[in-house]
């Protein structure tokens, strides 16, 4: 039996009226653009942009770091949304693997530090901070690379284990949430493949008209989680509000 409260959440709340605080992490292409339609549509959320290089100085690799938002936090009002852009695919020349005997410990750790422990570690920093009874949102971003339902072509092997780990850890949340914080929808998202830093060298397979703008994708992100009611808590969605398989 699911409490009232969450019964009688709204879907599609009008989010020019929506107060408290909204903490946004990661700064990549997607992140700020997600803090620009925010700006834009939760005019009246306080808006907290998150990152390695600020404004908010966040490391979600960091125990210190993530204490530090915790504390940080305290200072604001309750925490109504938290999206978590951070993600890694590639840096300082290791990359997603075609094959098997390119996969690394140092790749699986990277990916697995940043794509699955980052994201579970940021809801534990944040779990306080949300207030009681109001609806509230807790989205992180994942791919669809990360489905093992979904597994046609292999390759990738630590950025498709590390999502996939995610969205275990993220599943996991949203099922002792709907007890705890029973106002929160927690939903794990695929942007669609998008202009940024992170798919730039291995995009030149999709067609233009497939290729988002991180404008486009944060638009279309902002709008699909303004649709979640904690009653559909716990959702691996596509951009265009598709289930995805597990
Ligand atoms: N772009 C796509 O086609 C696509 C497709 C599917 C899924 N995704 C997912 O969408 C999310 C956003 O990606 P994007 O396209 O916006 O890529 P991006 O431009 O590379 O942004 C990723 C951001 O994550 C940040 N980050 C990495 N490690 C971090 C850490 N330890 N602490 C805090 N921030 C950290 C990076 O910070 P620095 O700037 O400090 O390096 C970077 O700003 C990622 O989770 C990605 O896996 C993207």
């Amino acid at each position: 039996m699911r409490p009232l409260v969450v019964l009688a959440m709204a879907r599609n709340l009008n989010w020019d009226q929506l107060e408290g605080t909204a903490l946004v992490v990661g700064q990549g292409g997607i992140g700020r653009a997600i803090g620009v339609v925010l700006e834009r549509e939760a005019p009246k959320l306080k808006l907290l942009r998150a990152g390695r290089g600020g404004p908010l100085p966040l490391n979600i690799c960091s125990e210190q770091s993530l204490n530090d938002l915790k504390t940080e936090l305290q200072q604001h009002g309750p925490l109504r949304l938290v999206i978590n852009t951070a993600g890694w695919l590639h840096s300082g020349g290791i990359g997603p693997e075609k094959r098997l005997q390119a996969v690394s410990r140092a790749g699986l750790e990277e990916s697995f530090a940043v794509n699955a422990f980052g994201a579970i570690l940021l809801a534990k920093a944040v779990d306080e901070a949300f207030g009681h009874g109001e609806q509230a949102w807790f989205a992180s971003l994942s791919a669809r690379v990360g489905s093992i339902g979904d597994n046609q072509l292999g390759g990738w092997y630590s950025y498709r284990a590390a999502k996939a780990a995610q969205n275990q850890l993220l599943r996991t949340l949203a099922i002792e949430w709907q007890r705890r914080r029973p106002a929160v929808a927690v939903t794990l998202l695929h942007p669609g493949t998008t202009a940024t830093a992170l798919s730039e060298p291995f995009r030149t397979a999709v067609a233009p008209e497939k290729l988002f703008s991180a404008e486009r994708a944060a638009e279309q992100l902002v709008s699909l989680i303004a649709k979640q009611t904690p009653l559909e808590s716990g959702r691996f969605l596509a951009w265009d509000g598709q289930n995805i398989p597990w």
